[in-house]
């Protein structure tokens, strides 16, 4: 399975080449479309990523927000992958409070939550049902368990395959998630993971064969650029 991969030799290395690619991605989208897409991940790698891209000079009113995962709580929840977010960056530049696409976490389940966000998904890249329409940029992180977004490992948000996002299941925690056909769909998917715990989860990633149930990162197989972008700690014994 052939990923670009990258060890940057700290974390400021890595978020500062995370930063690179995502700014040379987001000049392209905006010369050749006038727009940038790009979807966030949570839990705590992308936050110094985050500040970062919050110092830069950048087409606000341009550039549109999403969410790869979100728990299943209200937006000023200290869970909130959206709070981390608008803290890092968000609230600290000029961008439209309508490019920011949060996830509808409010709704009475899971479910028609993931389905009302698949419906602004589809409504603002005009995809009708069964598209998966490609977002430039798509940043995920990866668990020690192997999991990505919200995709855990044997839960059955790995067997959707014809929508957009659905409900996964950490621990009986609902999230609300992006399915991976829909994450391969992407024009641009870049992997930022930190941190010697890593390393096991990333051996089986990145071995010959391994179960993708078991380790969902391996799913992740976009038809467009796949970059894995890790600090020494965790990319230590790979050899890409
Ligand atoms: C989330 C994330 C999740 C995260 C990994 C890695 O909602 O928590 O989207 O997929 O990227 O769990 O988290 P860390 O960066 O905190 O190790």
């Amino acid at each position: 399975m052939n990923k670009p991969v990258e060890v940057l030799p700290d974390q400021s290395a890595l978020v500062a080449r995370a930063l690179e690619l995502i700014l040379s991605k987001l000049e392209t989208a905006i010369r050749e479309q006038g727009r940038f897409t790009i979807a966030l991940s949570g839990g705590s790698t992308p936050k110094p990523l985050y500040e970062a891209i919050a110092t830069q000079k950048l087409p606000w009113d341009r550039i549109h927000v999403f969410w790869g995962d979100e728990r299943y709580v209200p937006p000023d929840h200290p869970d909130s992958n959206e709070l981390m977010a608008r803290r890092a960056w968000l609230d600290k530049v000029n961008i439209p409070a309508t490019n920011i696409h949060s996830v509808p976490t409010l709704e009475a389940e899971p479910a028609v939550s993931a389905a009302k966000y698949e419906q602004h998904l589809q409504e603002f890249f005009n995809s009708s049902s069964g598209e998966f329409p490609a977002l430039d940029v798509i940043l995920l992180g990866m668990g020690d368990d192997a999991h990505t977004a919200s995709l855990f490992p044997h839960t059955e948000a790995l067997k959707v395959r014809d929508r957009l996002t659905t409900v996964g299941n950490k621990d009986g925690n609902p999230r609300i998630t992006f399915t991976y056909p829909f994450i391969n769909s992407a024009s641009t998917v870049i992997f930022v993971v930190a941190g010697a715990n890593k390393r096991p989860a990333l051996a089986q990633v990145f071995a010959p064969v391994a179960d993708d149930f078991t380790y969902p990162s391996r799913l992740i197989q976009p038809q467009g650029e796949l970059w894995w972008l890790l600090d020494a700690a965790a990319g230590l014994e790979l050899k890409p």
